[in-house]
């Protein structure tokens, strides 16, 4: 089965047409001050030079697309025990990329539905951060569209998205999405925030074929996370706050998960983005792909040293009780 049929698969019920999917495997490790994880090319660099963007320096990708030495970054879920230790929450790979190491799905969606489109690659040097980690209310998150959460019941499960973390245990783990904005400015490559270079259509959404303001006329793939967490080892009721609370916080210290974010260097080399956007590509074979096992081979050592699994009186980079969100 080739990625497009997989994609179909997952995403049957989005009509999504024409998108690039793929998967990321060994994700590195950053602090940033919280904890990140990193997957991509390996010149990752926690300094990250913007001068020398990532595929002059990147040797090899954990990407199954060959010539994309991108990075893509999420925040780092654990689970808070009742007494107060910390586990990191493994990942597991998505519907279709069972051999991966974890790490997470990532696609470039040209268009959706049958509205052709024509977007424009990103350039390099490009860079994004899409939500805010320190958001924890949901009038604070409901500022980003579309970075939610979907509690899942079984592998295939796309429906009943959240703003905010599940109440209840996801028998197949928790997935959290996140869509970047789909329209840019046409010419900084990054800004102050790390966000206003960019933005959200002027009205419906990307998927609706809404139109990019006049601020931001230049419409763009609509680049897109799916990270699944697999939860299923902290999903015993006993195992869960006394208080009923749920017990997922992220590394900076969110427990509502408003506080859901993303992170994107663009690295892939030449115009094979752009020709992939164009070509409305099936199994895109003018793109050089590499195996799962290849991409799992590529892993860029851990950048901090310090103990990130097994339990832990606190989470790393954070003052133990320092999450908050109740
Ligand atoms: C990261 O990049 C900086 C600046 O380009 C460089 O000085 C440093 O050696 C790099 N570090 C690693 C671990 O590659
Ligand atoms: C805390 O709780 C976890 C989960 O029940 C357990 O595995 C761990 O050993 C406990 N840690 C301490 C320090 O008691």
């Amino acid at each position: 089965m080739n990625w497009k049929s997989l994609a179909a698969l997952a995403l049957a019920a989005r009509g999504a047409n024409g998108l690039l999917r793929f998967s990321l495997v060994n994700p590195g490790i950053a602090p940033s001050p919280h904890l990140h994880q990193v997957v991509g090319g390996n010149a990752f660099n926690t300094t990250m030079d913007p001068n020398h963007p990532p595929p002059s320096q990147a040797s090899c990708t954990t990407c199954t697309f060959a010539d994309d030495f991108s990075n893509y970054w999420t925040a780092v879920l654990y689970f808070r025990a009742r007494n107060g230790s910390y586990h990191r929450v493994p990942q597991k790979p998505n519907v279709g990329f069972e051999q991966a190491r974890g790490g997470m799905t990532i696609y470039y969606i040209p268009y959706i539905g049958s509205t052709k489109s024509s977007v424009t690659a990103f350039k390099p040097g490009f860079r994004m951060l899409i939500g805010q980690a320190d958001s924890r209310t949901r009038e604070e998150a409901s500022r980003f569209r579309q970075l939610t959460y979907t509690c899942l019941q079984n592998a295939m499960t796309r429906t009943g998205e959240t703003l905010d973390m599940p109440k209840q245990p996801c028998p197949a783990g928790i997935m959290a999405n996140v869509r970047f904005p789909t329209c840019w400015d046409g010419k900084s490559l990054d800004s102050p925030d790390h966000m206003s270079h960019v933005a959200y259509p002027s009205s419906g959404t990307f998927e609706s074929g809404g139109p990019c303001p006049a601020s931001h006329p230049v419409k763009v793939p609509q680049l897109f996370y799916e990270v699944v967490w697999d939860t299923t080892a902290f999903n015993k009721k006993e195992l869960w706050p006394e208080d009923g609370s749920q017990p997922f916080v992220w590394s900076q210290g969110d427990t509502t998960g408003y506080g859901n974010h993303g992170d994107y260097v663009f690295g892939w080399k030449g115009d094979a983005l752009q020709k992939a956007m164009d070509s409305n590509c099936d199994s895109c074979p003018q793109l050089k792909s590499q195996s799962i096992a290849q991409a799992n081979q590529c892993s860029s050592a851990a950048q901090v040293h310090e103990e990130i699994d097994g339990w832990l009186d606190a989470i790393p980079g954070l003052s133990p009780g320092m999450e908050a969100g109740h």
